[in-house]
């Protein structure tokens, strides 16, 4: 058991000794938390065998899911794929640093238990300058999944990681609340055409404007789980979660007529909460980019009050609102 410290980066000097403490659990083997812009990241050198075994054993995470790599520069992204199209070029130079993992054929030096032992590799260049300054320090690239145990949800805050591994890591640097609040868009490039593995906040009419349009994928065998990220029941509240369908306006006050056998938690965003039916009720931003922002942290809140049950009201068919409702859809499956 170690002792967890929290780190704070608010000053140049908080800054400067949280990256140095990270650098040197890192080149040692151990395992670190960091703030992205999406969601914290439970960070180990990708180059490290023993260091990524780590990552599988302190998550419960199954053996056949791979892990992003993470890097501070396109320099060290070529390094990590045996090819780098014009399109990862493409890409790279539009979103990067940002919310976007590009999965290409893996080089040599990436070890396989990153992969999953798959040909292929998650990249990513995270846009937070503190995890950043540590790739580069370190000279490495680092995998890292998110911070929370095997099918919970991310973490958005360095309290959330804290309340999870606790006594576990040894270090979890806090940066503040994560600034997108949902995981990235994974996009193989690996096979033709180009496919969405995992919807992000960087959607896919963003990615069509750089790689033209999405055609429809040859079907994949049934049963191959191409990215286990799109396993359903993924991204859960330990409340069961459900969907207030948009069509059904007129019902939205009987959510709870029957006496209540557990605590009901409402999440709005257009519609106002229906008084009185539940223990809790909030009212989240009506812009996509500013609901994915909160609506993790509105989550991890629901389970710390130990609500049983919370319906949140169904987000638009937009582009914008599409990663969104996919993460509410798997965690209502
Ligand atoms: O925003 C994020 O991507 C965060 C931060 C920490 O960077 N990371 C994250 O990692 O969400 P994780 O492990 O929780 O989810 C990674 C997803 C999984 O669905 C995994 O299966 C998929 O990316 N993935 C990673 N490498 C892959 C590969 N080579 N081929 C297909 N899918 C891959
Ligand atoms: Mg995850």
């Amino acid at each position: 058991m170690v002792k967890t410290e929290i780190l704070s980066i608010e000053t140049p000097a908080e800054f400067d000794e949280a990256v140095e403490r990270a650098c040197a659990l890192l080149r040692r083997g151990q395992l670190v938390a960091l703030p992205t812009e999406t969601v914290y990241g439970l960070a180990a050198n990708a180059l490290s065998i023993e260091a990524v075994k780590l990552i599988f054993s302190v998550k419960g995470r199954p053996p056949q899911n791979p892990i992003i790599t993470h890097v501070c520069d396109a320099e060290m992204a070529r390094a990590c794929a045996s090819q780098w199209p014009d399109v990862a070029a493409r890409l790279a130079a539009t979103f990067w640093p940002g919310p976007l993992t590009l999965v290409l054929p893996k080089s040599q030096n990436i070890p396989a238990v990153v992969t999953a032992g798959g040909p292929t590799v998650g990249i990513r260049m995270p846009r937070n300058t503190c995890f950043l300054e540590i790739i580069r320090r370190c000279g490495f690239p680092l995998a890292a999944p998110s911070a929370n145990p095997a099918n919970r949800l991310s973490p958005t805050t360095a309290r959330h990681v804290f309340d999870y591994f606790q006594d576990v890591i040894p270090l979890v640097v806090d940066g503040g609340e994560s600034e997108v609040g949902i995981e990235s868009t994974v996009v193989d490039l690996s096979a033709k055409p180009w496919s969405i593995l995992r919807p992000g906040m960087i959607h896919e009419p963003a990615l069509a404007a750089v790689l033209g349009p999405l055609q429809p994928g040859p079907a994949r065998p049934s049963g191959a789980i191409k990215s286990p990220g799109r396993m359903p029941r993924h991204y859960s509240p330990r409340a069961r979660l459900r969907i207030w369908p948009r069509d059904r306006d007129g019902e939205w006050l009987k959510v709870n007529t029957q006496p209540p056998s557990e605590k009901v938690a409402v999440i709005c965003h257009n519609r106002l909460p229906p008084s009185g039916v539940a223990s809790r009720n909030s009212m989240l931003p009506r812009e996509a980019q500013a609901f994915a922002r909160s609506i993790y942290a509105e989550l991890h809140a629901t389970d710390a009050a130990g609500i049983g049950l919370v319906w949140v009201e169904e987000p638009p068919d937009s582009p914008e609102w599409r990663a969104i409702l996919d993460r509410l859809r798997r965690a209502a499956s």
